[in-house]
């Protein structure tokens, strides 16, 4: 045995807080020939966060980690005053995963006045999310571009844990012709399958014993869809009655649905991929989680691996 033992060292992400500054810095890294990475979050980060800056750092020469609860797309009666936030925690966090720089910017830093210029995209933000979210993807469009704009040509990791707004960011990406590949990553979840996400804090002990239905009603949904079933009334009404065993659900939806377009079609064909999505309030929570599958393709893998399709950077 070695007679020194050293801890784990791990070299802590520079905290910026300025948009002059992050630029200042991605400026240089690129004027090197370095390739930069971000992970755009809101911060309270866990394992399903660490997992998009593991993937970025081992990918990208410089990642950047940003942390900004963002007040544009929570609407009234939201959390956004009680989200849970704790700089030092989460910028020890992304420092083990490997991030070099954590951007966290002051509301007033990233909204110096009124914004008059917000980022709408249209078709997929009206449905599920969008639909009981009124406004909220446009508040994420905006924040992302805003991120994407301080941050410049990058390679941008978000999780498939919110397909909706991944697929809203690809779109908005390649509308605008940003200098940005999007890449989506698999969704992190605790062993018992609930996915994890920073509103499980929200979760009573009983509520959290009951979660993982979700999990469970999207793997019954999932297991129809690579049996061959075709109609996504029948595979939304499995996903239904699973949660309808818990009274504590207050469903908002779990629907069958087309992966880009995010509609469910009058019927899905053999080999079509299939999204299925649930969203449901559970106590003082609201939780989302969807699942893949292709219609008549057993033994679907319940995500897929990370989509490391790199367009644009
Ligand atoms: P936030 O909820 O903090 O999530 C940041 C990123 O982490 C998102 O891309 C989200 O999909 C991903 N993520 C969350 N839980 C995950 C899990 N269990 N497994 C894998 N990835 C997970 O999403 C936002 O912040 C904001 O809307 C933001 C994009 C930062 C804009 O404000």
């Amino acid at each position: 045995m070695s007679p020194e033992r050293h801890a784990p060292t791990t070299v802590l992400p520079v905290i910026v807080t300025t948009a002059a500054e992050l630029g200042a810095r991605l400026d240089a890294a690129r004027a090197e020939g370095r390739t930069v990475g971000l992970v755009p979050t809101m911060g309270a980060l866990h394992r399903g966060h660490a997992g998009l800056i593991r993937l970025a750092a081992e990918r990208c020469d410089v990642t950047v980690v940003s942390v900004f609860v963002n007040p544009l797309q929570f609407g009234a009666g939201e959390d956004f005053e009680a989200y849970p936030r704790d700089l030092d925690a989460d910028a020890d966090l992304a420092g083990r995963a490997g991030a070099d720089v954590v951007f966290a910017p002051p509301v007033e830093e990233m909204y110096p006045r009124p914004i008059q210029t917000t980022v709408h995209v249209d078709g997929i933000t009206t449905v599920l999310e969008g639909a009981f979210r009124p406004g909220h993807f446009d508040g994420v469009s905006t924040v992302v571009a805003k991120l994407f704009a301080l941050t410049g040509r990058c390679r941008a990791y978000f999780g498939e844990k919110d397909w909706q707004q991944l697929a809203v960011v690809r779109r908005m990406a390649a509308d605008l012709s940003m200098p940005v590949a999007v890449i989506g990553v698999p969704t992190v979840r605790e062993p018992d399958g609930l996915a994890l996400s920073s509103r499980n804090v929200y979760l009573s002990p009983a509520e959290r014993e009951v979660a993982p239905l979700i999990h469970l009603a999207l793997q019954a949904g999932a297991q129809l869809v690579a049996d061959g079933e075709t109609d996504p009334v029948s595979i939304s009404s499995v996903m239904v009655s699973v949660l309808a065993t818990e009274p504590a659900f207050d469903l908002h939806y779990a629907v069958a649905v087309d992966p880009h377009s995010l509609v469910s079609p009058p019927a899905f064909h053999p080999g079509d991929e299939v999204r299925l999505l649930v969203a449901t309030r559970l106590g003082r929570a609201r939780l989302i989680d969807n699942a893949g599958a292709i219609v008549g393709l057993p033994q679907t893998p319940y995500d897929r691996k990370a989509d490391t399709t790199c367009a644009g950077a």
